[in-house]
């Protein structure tokens, strides 16, 4: 008897404990869940570089270019107007896990001409969804296989299965755009040193976009911080809150749309 009681107290405590720690991540925005999940990784040699915490490149030399204004990055329009984009996800994804990758799947269904499906053997290009070190992708269409990386532990929420896919389709940071100095202050001094590059500014695809403090591609006010102070401030009253998007915003949709001409 007074073991089963201990033993029930133990599952009592675990529960509480579990869902305690469900409701922290459920506060936690789309950069700061992406900041936490690539932290202290240890990536084995076979894996992409990254850069700006999540983007994954090959070589070097794709540091200092957008690849998708540079020499195009989108992926084809079917006649039907619509875009398929193939996807295959990985065998090592429990049923639960799939089937919150399959969500953020199947959101831009309703928002967009995007149309991700099941990838078959004729495909070409297509997205391997599978769970690497961390969070990240490619920019854009990169042709053949391109994986996208959702760690079981840490990647698995709507908003950061969304950012992942941005990427794919072609979007880089909203910290990155050419005009974000005249919204964002970046306070290199408080940059961890060897991660000022995480703040440069490349030619990215707005579409006409203004700047949207609340896209899921903004980074947070404390993002690469050395020593918590703000690494970005809004411009020009700096206590404007930013970078808290838990999902595509309202102007991440119209962007994609207008990319994709839907
Ligand atoms: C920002 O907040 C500080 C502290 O609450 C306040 O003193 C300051 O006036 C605020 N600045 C603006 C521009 O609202
Ligand atoms: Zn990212």
């Amino acid at each position: 008897m007074t073991r089963m009681l201990t033993f029930s107290a133990v599952a009592v405590l675990l529960l509480a404990a579990c869902s305690w720690a469900h409701s922290e991540t459920e506060e936690l925005s789309v950069s700061e869940l992406l900041e936490r999940a690539n932290s202290n990784l240890v990536r084995s040699a076979d894996e992409p570089i990254l850069i700006e915490g999540d983007i994954a490149i090959d070589s070097e030399s794709e540091r200092n270019a957008d690849p998708c204004t540079s020499r195009g990055c989108t992926w084809g329009k079917y006649t039907d107007g619509k875009v398929y984009i193939p996807y295959y996800i990985n065998n090592h994804f429990s049923s639960r896990e799939k089937s919150i990758i399959t969500r953020g799947l199947e959101s831009f269904s309703s928002f967009s001409c995007i149309r991700f499906r099941p990838s078959r053997s004729s495909d070409r290009d297509w997205l391997s969804i599978e769970s690497q070190s961390g969070c990240w992708s490619y920019v854009g269409r990169r042709g053949g296989k391109q994986v996208v990386s959702l760690a079981r532990q840490g990647c698995l929420y709507h908003g950061t299965v969304q950012h992942e896919l941005l990427h794919a389709l072609g979007f880089n940071h909203e910290q990155t755009r050419n005009d974000r100095d005249n919204h964002i202050r970046v306070l290199l001094q408080n940059v961890q040193s060897g991660m000022e590059h995480n703040f440069r500014k490349i030619a990215t695809l707005n579409q006409g976009t203004s700047y949207d403090y609340n896209s899921v591609m903004q980074y947070h006010k404390y993002a690469f911080s050395k020593n918590n102070q703000p690494t970005m401030l809004p411009i020009p009253n700096p206590n404007v809150s930013f970078g808290n998007a838990k999902e595509m915003s309202r102007t991440d949709i119209a962007r994609l749309n207008t990319l994709y001409k839907c």
